[in-house]
C-alpha cells in the first residue's frame, strides 16, 4: 500500500511577482492574443537568439506546427528516436507521415547521430532492400514514402548531438526538427538547446524548468516558416486574413495571455530557476555515489550546460524496479519509469509492428531509468529523505 508522498514528485516555483503578473491580465479586458504573448516572444527570441519565436498551448502543438510548416504529409519519412515522451512521433502520426526509429546513445538516451546517418543513406538511396531495414514491420510503404526530416529530442534536458545531425541533414536535404520541450536553458558546445536544427521547440507544463500550466514555443530564424506556423496558429488566418477568413487548414494553438504573463515573469527569473535545480542535481550526484546498484545521469562531452528537467537514475542490471518503486511508494517517496519506449506502446505496435527487442539500447534505459523526486524547491533534507529512502528500498 501507498502512502501519502512526503516528498512531491515536482513542483512549481512561483513567486508573488507571477501571481501579480496573471492578476494584471484579470485587471484588463485583454485575456488573448494581447501584448503579453508579444513580450513573452521578445523574451524568448532575446534568451534563445532566433529570429522568431511563436507562443502556442503545448509543446505539442508547437512540435506539430513545426511538422505542418515542414511540408511533411501521408507516407513521408521522418527519422526520430523511440526515446522520447510519445508527442515527439505523435504529432508525425498527426500527419499521417512514418516515423523512423533509430536507435539511441547509451549515455545520454539521445538519438545516435551514426544510426540517423546511416537510415538517411539508406532511405534516401531507393533501393527497397535499404529501406526495409529502417522501416517498421507494417504501416510504411517499401517504396515511394520520401525522407523529409529528422525530428531528434533532447531527453532529460541534454542536447542531442547536433553537428553530425545537421551533417546528414545537410547531405540529404532534410529539415532537422529540434524537440527541445525538456531543455530549455540546456547548452550543446555553447549553443543554446532551441537553436541547434531548423526550428526548435520549449514546452511550459508545470514539471519544467518554467511552467505556463500549460504552453509552448517555436523558435526558428525561417521568416517564411514562422508566418506560416503563425498563421496556423490561429485557425489559418493568414496576414490580412479578417477574423472570419481562413487561407489555410489551421488550429486553436493560441497561447492565452494569463500563461503568456506567466511566462515573462518566469523567463525573468530564468537563471536563478536553472541554477536552482542545478543545485538539487548536485546534492543529489553526491549522495548517490554511496548507493552501488544506481548509476546517476551521465552527462555528454559536448554538453556545455545541461537543463535539469527530471533527475533520472538507472538501475544496474539485475534490480528488479517494480520491487524498488513499490518499496519507496511505501515509504512515501514518488517515482517513476522513464520512459515506456514508444515504438512498445500498444497503438504504436498495433499499428507498425514493433515488437520488444527492436530498439534495445532504448528498451534498455527504459527498463531501468527511475525519476526520482525533482525541482528547484527540494531542499538539500528532501535529497537526503529520498537517497535513504532508496538505499532502503534496494536492500
Ligand atoms: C520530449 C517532449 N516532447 C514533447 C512534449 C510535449 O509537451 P506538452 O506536454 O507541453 O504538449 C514533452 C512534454 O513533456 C516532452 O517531454
Amino acid at each position: 500500500m501507498s502512502t501519502t508522498p512526503i516528498v512531491p514528485m515536482s513542483s512549481p516555483d512561483l513567486t508573488e511577482l507571477e501571481r501579480q503578473a496573471v492578476m494584471a491580465v484579470l485587471n484588463t479586458p485583454h485575456l488573448s492574443m494581447g501584448s503579453r504573448i508579444e513580450a513573452f516572444e521578445q523574451a524568448m527570441c532575446d534568451f534563445s537568439g532566433r529570429r522568431h519565436a511563436i507562443g502556442v498551448n503545448s509543446g505539442t502543438a508547437g512540435l506539430h506546427l513545426c511538422v505542418r510548416a515542414a511540408g511533411i504529409g501521408p507516407g513521408d519519412l521522418v527519422i526520430t528516436t523511440p526515446f522520447s515522451f510519445v508527442a515527439s512521433t505523435n504529432v508525425l502520426l498527426f500527419e499521417q507521415a512514418t516515423p523512423v526509429f533509430v536507435d539511441v546513445d547509451p549515455k545520454t538516451g539521445n538519438i545516435s547521430p551514426a544510426l540517423a546517418a546511416e537510415a538517411a543513406a539508406d532511405l534516401s538511396n531507393g533501393l527497397p532492400e535499404l529501406r526495409q531495414k529502417w522501416l517498421p514491420r507494417r504501416g510504411a510503404a517499401l517504396t515511394g514514402g520520401r525522407l523529409k526530416a529528422i525530428l531528434s529530442v533532447d531527453v532529460f534536458g541534454q542536447p542531442a548531438d547536433y553537428d553530425p545531425l545537421r551533417r546528414t541533414a545537410g547531405q540529404y536535404g532534410l529539415k532537422l526538427i529540434e524537440d527541445a520541450c525538456e531543455a530549455l536553458g540546456a547548452e550543446y558546445k555553447g549553443a543554446k538547446a532551441g537553436r541547434l536544427g531548423d526550428a526548435g521547440v520549449y514546452a511550459f507544463y508545470p514539471n519544467k524548468q518554467i511552467t505556463t500550466g500549460e504552453g509552448g514555443m517555436i523558435v526558428t530564424d525561417d521568416a517564411e516558416a514562422a508566418a506560416m506556423m503563425r498563421a496556423l496558429r490561429n485557425q489559418g488566418r493568414a496576414p490580412g486574413d479578417t477574423w472570419l477568413q481562413h487561407t489555410f487548414l489551421g488550429y486553436n494553438y493560441r497561447l492565452d495571455e494569463m500563461s503568456a504573463a506567466l511566462g515573462v515573469a518566469q523567463m525573468s527569473r530564468l537563471e536563478e530557476l536553472l541554477q536552482k535545480r542545478e543545485r538539487v542535481a548536485a546534492w543529489y550526484l553526491e549522495r548517490l555515489a554511496e548507493i552501488a546498484w544506481v548509476e546517476p545521469p551521465q552527462v555528454a562531452e559536448t554538453t556545455t550546460r545541461v537543463s535539469w528537467f527530471v533527475y533520472v537514475i538507472r538501475l544496474k542490471p539485475g534490480i528488479d524496479r517494480a520491487a524498488v518503486a513499490l518499496r519507496l511508494a511505501d515509504l512515501g517517496i514518488p517515482v517513476r519509469p522513464y520512459f515506456l519506449p514508444i515504438h512498445l506502446q500498444p497503438y504504436m505496435m498495433e499499428r507498425f509492428g514493433y515488437l520488444p527487442g527492436d530498439f534495445p539500447v532504448t528498451e534498455d534505459l527504459g527498463e531501468r531509468g527511475l525519476a526520482l523526486p525533482f525541482s528547484g524547491k527540494m531542499s538539500e533534507e528532501q535529497v537526503e529523505v529520498v537517497c535513504s529512502a532508496l538505499a532502503i528500498a534496494g536492500g
